[in-house]
């Protein structure tokens, strides 16, 4: 009997400069270069098992069947893009499991998306360095390819060969910040990132946005070299901003944010401004805020947001790792 399996973690992560809006929707091709940093406490993991058995692809999600729905049938299409580049034509069994709530501004589909392909290249055999599993992710999911590198990483939207997939710029340890991440509603959100992306060609400041890109990534990654944190955390609270803007005056318009997200905005600042504490914020498409801090500030700052009305859980994030193959399987 032919049987394999194999088991993949990747975390979620954070982007200090965002993705959005896409040049090839199919592909996943963005319209401009992004930066994140790899966040070392939310993760997925995801085990793949091929077997002659099985007669068609089975998928479950925190142990429960999913057995119809746009979901089943984007990683379905994973296996059959691993299947195609090996030529293979066995059917595979999948478990997925993320220690974070789905959808509610924590890229559950970067940290989903990159497991699910590390596994299932893994199991069915094809050889792919780590530049060709980021490609290969980012066709899966966007965000997914800039889980696979370690630490602080850039998405290029096209490396001058025409290929898109993300690098790591710093390891994890490059610099001791952290992620303080306050999540406001365990709900699924309404408009997914999907919808956002193909709306925001409507937004009359989409064409600006993409004008003043190239020299805003620059900037940040000066900053991230430089350790500059009070100008690298203006550049990315401004950039936070500019994406949500876009949103704003799309149509129809997107408004990810929930009260206690403008409530946590206005602390954020007025903590900053007082000398008491120096963070900065990142929302990506949804209503969690994202407080960029420096790790010893990460104890008081946590215990600021989580005494905010509506926020339900807050979890300080070093930098972490990138996509990784483990032995301890979830079958
Ligand atoms: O990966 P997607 O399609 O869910 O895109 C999400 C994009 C943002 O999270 C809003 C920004 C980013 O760059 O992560």
């Amino acid at each position: 009997m032919n049987q394999h399996k194999a088991t993949a973690r990747a975390p979620a992560n954070i982007a200090f400069i965002k993705y959005w809006g896409k040049t090839d929707s199919w592909t996943r091709v963005p319209a401009n270069n992004s930066v994140s940093m790899c966040l070392s406490e939310f993760h997925t993991l995801c085990t793949v098992e091929i077997s002659e058995q099985f007669a068609e692809d089975m998928v479950s999600f925190r142990g429960e069947a999913v057995v119809a729905g746009g979901e089943l049938e984007r990683i379905t299409q994973v296996l059959a893009r691993v299947r195609k580049l090996t030529g293979q034509s066995l059917f595979a069994r999948v478990a997925t499991r993320n220690n974070f709530p789905k959808a509610t501004g924590i890229a559950s589909s970067a940290s989903g998306f990159a497991a699910l392909s590390a596994a299932a290249v893994e199991v069915y055999g094809a050889k792919l360095n780590q530049r060709e599993l980021s490609v290969f992710a980012r066709q899966a999911s966007g965000t997914a390819c800039r889980s696979v590198p370690d630490g602080f990483v850039e998405w290029l939207s096209d490396d001058g060969a025409g290929e898109s997939y993300a690098v790591s710029v710093h390891s994890p340890d490059w610099w001791n910040i952290c992620d303080v991440v306050a999540i406001v509603t365990k709900k699924m959100k309404k408009v997914s990132s999907t919808e956002g992306h193909a709306l925001a060609q409507t937004s009359p400041f989409y064409q600006a946005r993409l004008l003043g890109m190239p020299a805003k990534v620059m900037a940040l990654k000066q900053a991230l070299a430089q350790k500059d944190f009070s100008h690298f955390g203006a550049l990315l609270e401004a950039e936070a901003l500019n994406m949500h803007a876009i949103c704003l005056t799309s149509t129809p318009a997107v408004v990810y944010w929930e009260a206690p997200t403008m409530s946590m905005i206005r602390s954020i600042v007025e903590w900053r401004e007082r000398g008491a504490v120096e963070s900065y914020f990142t929302i990506d498409a949804g209503p969690t805020v994202h407080a960029i801090c420096r790790a010893e500030d990460s104890g008081e700052l946590a215990q600021r947001l989580a005494a905010i009305a509506g926020v339900r859980e807050v979890v300080v994030n070093k930098p972490g790792l990138g996509v990784r193959l483990v032995d301890r399987h979830l079958f």
